[in-house]
């Protein structure tokens, strides 16, 4: 599956499920100016959520461009991208945890074909609801895993904004990439590669970091199209999946260095790559 038909079987799914399909706002947010840049698919959704705005439907799903400077120093590696692309399905006051569980589990299962076997899901600490829901579709209490506000707590974008508990979905690429015997999704070594952020969106927190209920309770969640990509290709990293491997081979063609001949020039020619997608879609 390409990275094009990723999004739009995506898209196609979650309007199957009710959902009106948003365009993806442009990188230079606007009217927020908490924000530099959309850094997030529910940037452009904020006043829905705040209840400032009154959505075009309470059930929505776009694939947003995205901007975070925030990983710029990990470009190159396997995980980050400054500039990538989110899908997300967002409910403004309308299904909540259990639709987004269950929903995230059909499309990876049965129509990404992503084994279950290979999947594992972190949940925030106290979130016995969202483990329950969880295991109520079949995942096992030794796949779920708890997390603390570092990993599992989502928000906000910005100073800001709406925010709340999140659970994720994490892709195993085999106990070979481990770094040892306390490796879980949480860890950064490359075992594990998130794919899939279920935010369920209920706080507002404010300058002082005081967090107050929104009006309702929401759902944000976000897939990385190029993270998925590489999962559902059989791919260990975004420069081999179709999004990337021709602007790999302009760089190797315009360097003369031949990708995977020497790690330190394969790094070099992955950040130019990354970084020459990132300015053209700035730019533009
Ligand atoms: N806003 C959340 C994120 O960026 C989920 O879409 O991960």
């Amino acid at each position: 599956m390409t990275g094009d038909e990723l999004r739009e079987k995506y898209l196609i799914f979650f309007e199957q499920k009710g959902h009106k399909r948003i365009e993806s706002s442009s990188l230079i947010p606007h009217g927020d100016p908490t924000l530099l840049l959309t850094s997030a698919g529910m940037v452009q959704f904020k006043p829905y959520f705040t209840g400032e705005a009154v959505p075009p439907s309470p059930r929505l799903a776009s694939c947003q461009k995205c901007f975070r400077t925030t990983d710029i120093g990990s470009v190159g590696n396997f995980k980050h991208l400054t500039f990538f692309e989110m899908l997300g399905n967002f409910s403004i006051g309308d299904y909540f945890k259990k639709e987004a569980i269950s929903w995230a589990w059909e499309f990876v299962l049965d129509w990404l074909k992503i084994p279950k076997e290979k999947l594992w899901i972190t949940i925030f600490l106290d979130d016995d609801e969202a483990s329950r829901y969880w295991r109520e579709i079949g995942v096992s209490a030794e796949r779920i895993v708890r997390c603390g506000e570092k990993d599992n707590f989502w928000g906000p974008a910005g100073e800001t904004g709406p925010c709340g508990p999140c659970s994720e979905i994490h892709y195993d690429f085999g106990e070979q990439h481990s770094c040892g015997p306390d490796c879980s999704p949480s860890c950064g070594c490359g075992r594990f590669l998130e794919i899939w952020n279920l935010v369920f969106t209920e706080y507002y927190q404010d300058a002082q970091k005081k967090r107050t209920p929104l009006p309702r309770k929401n759902i944000d969640t976000g897939m990385g199209l190029e993270r998925t990509a590489t999962v559902i290709q059989g791919k260990r990293s975004f420069y081999d999946t179709d999004l990337f491997a021709p602007i790999i081979q302009r760089v190797s063609q315009l360097t003369g260095r031949k990708y995977g001949d020497n790690e330190k020039a394969d790094r070099a020619m992955r950040i130019v790559a990354e970084h020459g997608r990132a300015v053209v879609f700035l730019i533009a």
